[in-house]
């Protein structure tokens, strides 16, 4: 449900949702240029921060786009966005657009960004997910080269994601020329004997901040961590696979493209890391993520 008076950023001003109004010319929505971060907050204390803010500086630098803010201002209004929420467990979306100009492909001249900023409540991964997994399909990855860049472009992304939704499914696990890319929304890491192995960072993934968090929370835990190409036929075969993403957290496969994954549930080293990951966040204040954490 959309809240007309829910305090959201725009260019300079805090305003209702409902007084948020951009040009129709805003070359976000005339061609989808530019890019954005989505960082969790619990108890309205940001989790990883910087490493979004260097991730958006990654994303601004391949897209050619001056960041309007230091890392200490972007601090700044991030925090002001959160404390004006009425919820304390976030997910902070932010927004940075090649502003609004006549309608040309090459870059405008001298023309300002458009910066938007939201914050909704944390969509916490429900209990039943945690305990019993999720379920996902598979489809070949026909995105773009470009896929270590968040542009708000993500037609590719929306087309992958309908494709779980029509098979009742949360997500849809992309393979390009039989390799293990990601997800429509998440990274996707895989264990064998015991091992964590995850895809490596290239162009063809977006560098996930949660990726990292599990992969050092894996190491911290003492278990081996292998970062390397995966092939289909490597990860359909694995004792287990893992979704990650800000809003996911770490969450379980136990399902895919209609049969049982895994054995049908969540394995052992995802247990332990999802214990371990829920213990190196931010703690939760709202009751339902309590519960969750009991
Ligand atoms: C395509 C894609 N891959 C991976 C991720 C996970 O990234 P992060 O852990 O930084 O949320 C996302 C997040 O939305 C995504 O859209």
């Amino acid at each position: 449900m959309l809240n007309p008076d829910q305090v959201v950023y725009l260019n300079g001003e805090f305003l209702a949702l409902e007084d948020a109004r951009v040009s129709v010319l805003d070359r976000g929505f005339i061609y989808g240029d530019g890019v954005y971060e989505v960082i969790p907050v619990y108890s309205r204390q940001p989790f990883r921060m910087p490493h979004h803010l260097r991730r958006l500086q990654y994303s601004l630098d391949g897209i050619r786009l001056g960041n309007p803010h230091t890392e200490a201002q972007w601090e700044t209004l991030v925090r002001e966005l959160i404390v004006k929420q009425p919820f304390a467990d976030q997910a902070l979306y932010l927004q940075i657009t090649r502003g609004v100009a006549k309608r040309d492909h090459a870059f405008p001249p001298g023309v300002p960004p458009t910066i938007f900023m939201m914050s909704n409540p944390f969509p916490f991964p429900t209990r039943d997910q945690i305990d019993h997994g999720v379920a996902v399909v598979t489809a070949e990855d026909n995105r773009w080269d470009r896929c270590d860049l968040k542009t708000i472009s993500l037609l590719g992304n929306v087309l992958m994601r309908q494709v779980a939704v029509d098979h009742n499914a949360v997500e849809t696990v992309l393979f390009r020329d039989d390799r293990l890319t990601e997800a429509s929304a998440s990274n996707v890491l895989i264990v064998k004997h015991g091992g964590v192995i995850a895809p490596p960072k290239d162009h063809l993934m977006l560098p996930g901040i949660t990726y990292d968090a599990t992969l050092e929370i894996a190491r911290a835990i003492g278990l081996p961590v292998d970062v390397r190409p995966i092939m289909r036929k490597e990860a359909l075969s694995a004792d287990e696979m893992w979704l990650s993403s800000s809003t996911r957290e770490v969450l379980a496969i136990t399902k895919l493209d209609g049969a049982p994954f895994g054995g049908g549930t969540p394995g052992p080293v995802f247990r332990a890391v999802w214990q371990a990951f829920q213990e190196r966040k931010p703690h939760p204040s709202d009751a339902s993520a309590h519960a969750l954490n009991r």
